[in-house]
């Protein structure tokens, strides 16, 4: 017997489909609301709406868990690796061993990237953010590869595009950095698993050897994991809207990584350092920028705390925060913003307004910190955390596209003048 619900206006009554989800979750399929009633619904920053109907990534913010098609984000940081995480996304199942030596290999023979990028690096000034850099180069693919524009081609034709750029934005990354400090850009090696190489790219110096240290590599690794896909987020959401007018892959891609960019979103990893950073030179004091954080006359807000829909720690927080302790007694690293960071925590875990308001570390919070152990620059978190997005935003423009879903196209309802009638130019 399918479930249904009923809307009662102006004296009449409306009968709406449930559906139910794989995990129990129960949405109103108001799909023939405004044909039935004339009504639309209005939720601002869509925190009660669904946009649509996935299999790849559930979570449950009351209870803080997090599976990617199926498996625990716990047990897949812990036994996968971040090449294999991304296959499993983008075409639903654990690879056998002869599809992740072919994906794999796919990847590391397409790494490279056309020598015109380096006159396209060229252009941007060395203080450009490494974001916008990222999305101008990933939107340049499609100059490279023209075939990516047509999102309805075969198959074959789509999954090229996808390790194409799963293979170069390894690459963009590090060059980015590397014009960014005016440094000569290191080639990729086909040689080299997926953090070896991007390492590789972004720290070997001109004229010196360079060692991958597997402590960092695997560290990089399980935090690529940890972002890979985390629902219908702001940029997420942004790739499947861009995706849904039939826009490439990599437009879509590049319009996600500029809304990831924004500091409430992935940008918030580079806040997080930039504010425990103020903390430690304001001599420490927490409370003070607790105090500030709930001040509504303040715009400051404690960067890496709250989300839209964790009410509970955030799983990832938690593996972060174990990592981060790892890697810097690993790497015999002493960095003080992480002992800031435990007793800011310590402090909003006691906090009413923050209890109160349900706000817990979130991924960006711990993130910064072994970033900044792994040597990694405060501006090129965020684009290390779209590195790890990238297979989530694969997997739901590819699922969006594969589902024929229409071309995304909000209501509003409009609250400004109504009949007004041109008053000429000398008369106003
Ligand atoms: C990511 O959606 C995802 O899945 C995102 C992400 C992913 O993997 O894709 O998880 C990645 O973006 C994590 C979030 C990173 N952003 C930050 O750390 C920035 C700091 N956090 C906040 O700006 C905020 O918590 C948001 C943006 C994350 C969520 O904002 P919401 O859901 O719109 O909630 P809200 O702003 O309405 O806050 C509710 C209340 C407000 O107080 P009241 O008006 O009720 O009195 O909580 C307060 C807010 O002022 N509040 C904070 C706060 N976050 C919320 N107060 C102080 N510091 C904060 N960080």
């Amino acid at each position: 017997m399918s479930e249904t619900a009923k809307i009662i206006y102006d004296g009449k009554e409306y009968e709406l489909p449930v559906i139910t989800g794989t995990e129990n979750e129960k949405a109103i399929d108001i799909g023939s609301l405004r044909q039935m009633s004339g009504l639309i619904t209005l939720d601002y920053g869509y925190k009660n709406t669904g946009a649509t109907s996935s299999k790849i990534t559930f979570l449950d913010g009351e209870k803080g868990i997090l599976k990617y098609r199926g498996y625990g984000i716990e047990e897949l940081a812990e036994k996968s690796s971040f090449i294999e995480v991304a296959y499993l996304l983008i075409f639903g199942d654990l690879p056998n061993q002869d599809q992740l030596e072919r994906f794999e290999g796919a990847i590391r023979n397409n790494r490279m990237v056309h020598e015109d990028y380096k006159r396209i690096l060229g252009g941007f000034p060395s203080r450009s953010h490494p974001m916008g850099v990222l999305s101008s180069l990933v939107t340049s693919l499609t100059a490279f590869f023209p075939e990516s524009l047509d999102p309805n081609r075969s198959p074959e034709g789509v999954n090229l595009s996808i390790v194409r750029i799963l293979a170069k934005m390894p690459t963009f990354a590090a060059w980015t950095y590397k014009h960014k400090i005016g440094h000569p850009v290191n080639y990729p090696s086909s040689k080299e698993d997926y953090c070896s190489n991007l390492l590789h790219m972004m720290f070997k110096q001109p004229g010196a050897d360079y060692e991958v240290d597997p402590v960092i590599a695997n560290a990089l690794d399980k935090l690529l994991i940890l972002h890979a896909d985390h629902e219908q987020n702001c940029s997420t959401s942004t790739v499947r809207i861009t995706g849904s007018s039939h826009g490439s892959l990599y437009t879509s891609v590049s319009a996600g990584i500029n809304a990831l960019w924004g500091p409430l979103h992935g940008g918030a990893n580079m806040e997080v350092i930039n504010t425990l950073e103020n903390i430690r030179e304001d001599g420490g004091d927490t409370k003070k920028w607790m105090d500030k954080a709930k001040d509504k006359d303040d715009p400051f807000r404690l960067m890496g705390f709250g989300h839209r829909v964790y009410k509970n720690f955030d799983p990832r927080a938690r593996i972060i925060k174990k990592a981060a302790d790892d890697v810097l007694d690993k790497l015999g690293v002493n960095d003080p913003v992480l002992d800031i960071a435990k007793g800011l925590e310590r402090v909003a875990l006691e906090d009413e307004y923050f209890v109160e308001r349900k706000l817990y570390p979130n991924v960006d919070f711990y993130s910064g910190i072994i970033y900044r152990a792994l040597g990694i620059p405060v501006d090129m978190f965020t684009v290390l955390f779209a590195l790890g997005r990238l297979p989530g935003w694969i997997a739901q423009w590819k699922e969006m596209r594969e589902n024929k879903e229409p071309i995304g196209r909000p209501r509003q309802v409009y609250t400004g003048e109504t009949n007004r009638t041109y008053v000429p130019l000398n008369q106003r």
